[in-house]
């Protein structure tokens, strides 16, 4: 039987890459995809890559109608994995409405329709941002969430209660948050990757787009935080381990038999700091990085990476692709792009 799979956001970084899993696994992904972040030739590419034909509905998960419509062209539904949401941290605290109401409507919308046309499994893509500043390191899924620093982390907070209230009360829901660590690299192919609109907030695509003459300068956010060598670190995870996450926590799902609602930290349980970054960036590239070290950025979070131990068990699943290698895949598709 198809095991037809709702990919909303499908265009989009991770999402792109989890399609391409997900046809490597045997499901039929049909993407839910507005564009309003995500580009149309990307699902040509996911077509390259996977020699399939990829349904792709555009249109706004928040429209009630319209995800209604999804759904009822698309009978057999197995399973939603949602993406679709704005991420941008220093945006959100100037747009705040936007982001409260397309990353909540979009949640609420989708879990309704699920509900409406029994469709039960559900893979909610999360964020390591809900433990804020972790007390204590390695994060496990039990460590304490903290109140978010930017509106973009208080809708995934937000999200996750709104899913946990609703799991609550419907019976035969199974649901999985994968609270991701930091994503970065591209498809070994440099078919896909990651398509920043505007200068880039993340640390990886501003040091390609820096090593490729499009930003003039990469500043370091800090460094004098209390880390071996001042700078911020974090978990940096490939975005197509990130992807094979997805399609052991689907797996999951369709196996379990009873109503279940899981968390699962999705990092590599190493923490690499900025300038170990930027330093092994050059390694591997052989690209001298034009960087400074400016002043700590509002909002960030001095160390933080997962204890993956609780997904590595859970669900089968060990992320395996190394920071050398994503960074050579990093600046591969920033290459690609010329
Ligand atoms: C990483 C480190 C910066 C840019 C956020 C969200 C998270 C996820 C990933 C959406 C920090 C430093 C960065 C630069 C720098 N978002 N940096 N110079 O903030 O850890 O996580 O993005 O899914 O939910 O919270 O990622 O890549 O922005 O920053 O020095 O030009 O790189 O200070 O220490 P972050 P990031």
């Amino acid at each position: 039987m198809e095991k037809k799979i709702i990919v909303t956001g499908g265009a989009g970084y991770i999402g792109s890459h989890t399609c391409v899993e997900l046809v490597k696994s045997g499901y039929t992904p049909i993407i839910i995809d507005n564009f309003s972040n995500s580009e149309k030739f990307i699902v040509d590419r996911v077509e390259e890559l996977t020699g399939k034909k990829i349904e792709v509905e555009e249109g706004d998960c928040g429209d009630y109608e319209f995800v209604k419509s999804v759904f009822k062209k698309h009978a057999e539904v197995s399973g939603v994995i949602h993406f679709a949401a704005f991420k941008a941290v220093g945006e959100s605290s100037n747009l705040p409405l936007k982001y409260y109401q397309n990353n909540l409507l979009s949640t609420i919308i989708m879990l309704k329709v699920m509900e409406e046309e029994g469709v039960s499994n559900f893979v909610f893509s999360s964020s390591c941002t809900v433990y804020g500043e972790p007390d204590q390191l390695p994060v496990t899924e039990d460590s304490p969430t903290k109140p978010a620093e930017s509106p973009y982390g208080r809708t995934k907070q937000m999200c996750e209660n709104i899913v946990t209230d609703f799991s609550k009360v419907t019976k035969g829901f199974k649901g999985i948050f994968l609270r991701y660590f930091n994503p970065i690299g591209a498809h070994p192919s440099s078919r896909i990757g990651e398509l920043p609109i505007g200068a880039p907030n993340n640390l990886v695509p501003y040091i390609t787009q820096t090593a490729a003459g499009i930003r003039e300068k990469l500043t370091i956010f800090g460094n004098d935080y209390d880390t071996p060598d001042g700078t911020c670190i974090r978990d940096y995870i490939h975005v197509v381990d990130l992807a094979k996450a997805h399609i052991a926590a689907l797996d999951y799902l369709l196996a379990e038999k009873e109503d279940c609602l899981e968390v699962f930290n999705v990092g590599t349980g190493n923490g690499n700091s900025v300038q170990e970054v930027v330093d092994t960036f050059q390694e591997v590239t052989g690209v001298k990085l034009n960087y400074e070290i400016g002043p700590r950025r509002a909002g960030d979070v001095e160390k933080v990476y997962s204890d993956a131990t609780k997904v590595e068990n859970g669900l089968k699943w060990k992320a395996d692709i190394s920071l050398a290698e994503s960074l050579k895949d990093s600046w591969n598709w920033q290459q690609s792009l010329k």
